[in-house]
């Protein structure tokens, strides 16, 4: 695979670097963060391969099983977001739910090239941005002061010379109230009907009727008003939307999705189960069915082009709890050569998640009262408090994870919260007594947690 089809600038983290970087948003939970910083160097390390014996390199997928609520989803995301990979998340029972049986799950595939999609744009448009900015600074100074032919004989260097001082007017923003007529090109495909003949079409087709038929239809341009501080930004998209090549990018889209598309199918130890011949477990084992081809490797149809689905690496997550990674049919079983679990959060752990990741809960809220004036901390006696009352409450009500400080958290500042912009300028400083107060009578009444906690 091309540098550029890896993602800008995109150095090779090793393994011990991919944890340390999980390490950052995510507490404890080490077995899995292995495993996938393994999974993750394996493709690089599948792509320094001689071609002949790459193709026979297959990713070795992860199952990742654990209760609710202890970081699954996390740690696949942060390593989509390091890999700078297209990233697809996806419940596999839903497509077991009425409704979904029969919903192809191709739809996975088109659904990650079209992440790719957006992905690569964004950064193709990023590299021709100081081209796009100029182009559209000279269509603004055109529109501020239309240029005129200069007639025989005389010298514009007048004109030039205006234009100029309208230049550093603009960069200086004293512009910001004068406005400009931009023309803003509209689609004239007739919408409404579409999503009617639609209706019934596989996946995937509007948006390819939708784009033959723009082909059809002629472009409506309008004129539309604007101040110059909305225009120079609309200008500058659409210079970069004209220097962005579109067939590049659908190329470099698909390249990218093949060679390092990660899917993250959650729930499926709800599709687990092949002993029975009737009932619930027919369409579970029909799921797994269906959703082996993609695993294995095929090609899958895209309005981007043909997608091979053999090295993009699946991530499956599950609780488990009835269900085990045996109850999956063998050869799916076999594609998921890596089981790592990951352990239930205690006090421990929820100090460390309230306090250490760089987005904590603690310092988001401190951040969301500052922009009210008021200066938040936290004790330490109050953090462990806040942390002993999550375990309790999901120990004695049900058990889910880290979610259960978001609930508690909430309930514990909701005077502050909501009085916050009135007591502007304010330092307050949670403390365990404070904690004690508002939580200790909500907590100790199980039937009342169950509802507010
Ligand atoms: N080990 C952890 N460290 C830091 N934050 C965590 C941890 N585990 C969970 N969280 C936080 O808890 C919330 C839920 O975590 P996540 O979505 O990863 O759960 P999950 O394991 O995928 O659960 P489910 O099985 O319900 O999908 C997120 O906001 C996440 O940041
Ligand atoms: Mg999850």
């Amino acid at each position: 695979m091309t540098a550029e089809a890896a993602g800008i600038g995109a150095r090779p983290l090793v393994p011990r670097e991919i944890v340390s970087e999980l390490d950052r948003h995510i507490v404890g939970q080490a077995a899995a963060k292995r495993a996938v910083a393994i999974a993750l160097r394996n493709r690089w390390r599948r792509r320094q391969v001689a071609p002949e014996l790459r193709e026979e390199i297959a990713p070795k997928n992860i199952i990742m099983a654990g209760p609710t609520g202890v970081g699954k989803t996390e740690i696949a995301r942060r390593l989509a977001k390091l890999a700078q990979a297209p990233f697809l998340k996806v419940e596999a029972s839903k497509f077991t739910e009425v409704g979904y049986v029969g919903r192809d799950v191709e739809s996975i595939v088109r659904d990650l090239v079209e992440i790719a999609v957006h992905m690569v744009r964004a950064e193709e448009m990023e590299k021709v941005a100081d081209r796009a900015r100029a182009a559209a600074e000279e269509r603004l100074l055109d529109l501020l002061l239309p240029p005129v032919p200069p007639r025989a004989g005389e010298a514009d260097a007048g004109s030039r010379e205006t234009r100029e001082r309208l230049r550093l007017l603009l960069r200086e923003g004293k512009l910001a109230d004068r406005t400009v007529e931009v023309e803003v090109r509209e689609s004239a495909v007739p919408v409404i009907d579409l999503i009617g003949m639609t209706g019934g079409a596989p996946e995937g087709m509007e948006g390819n009727l939708q784009e033959m038929l723009s082909g059809l239809f002629p472009k409506k341009t309008r004129r539309k008003r604007m101040r110059v501080p909305e225009a120079l930004p609309f200008l500058e998209k659409e210079e970069a939307g004209r220097l962005v090549d579109m067939e590049r990018v659908k190329r470099l889209a698909v390249e990218r999705t093949e060679e390092s598309g990660i899917v993250f199918l959650d729930e499926i130890d709800k599709i687990a189960g092949r002993e029975s011949l009737s009932g619930p477990d027919v369409s579970r084992q029909g799921v797994q069915r269906d959703l082996l081809p993609i695993v294995e490797g095929s090609s899958v149809n895209t309005k981007h082009g043909v997608v091979r689905t053999d090295f993009i690496l699946f991530i499956a997550a599950g609780a488990f709890h009835v269900s085990k990674p045996s109850d999956l049919i063998p050869e799916l079983q076999g594609r998921f050569p890596i089981r790592v679990e990951l352990t239930s959060l205690g006090k421990e752990e929820f100090v460390r998640i309230l306090t250490e990741p760089h987005g904590a809960l603690t310092r988001q809220y401190e951040a969301m009262l500052a922009a009210e004036g008021v200066t938040l901390s936290f004790d330490p006696g109050a953090v462990e408090r806040i942390a002993e009352m999550a375990c309790e409450v999901n120990e004695r009500t049900e058990n889910i994870g880290a979610r259960r400080l978001h609930t508690v958290m909430e309930r514990l500042l909701d005077e502050l919260l909501f009085t916050a912009p009135d007591i502007g300028g304010q330092v307050v400083v949670i403390t365990r007594p404070y904690v004690e107060e508002r939580l200790a009578g909500i907590v100790r009444d199980a039937d009342l947690s169950r509802y507010i906690l």
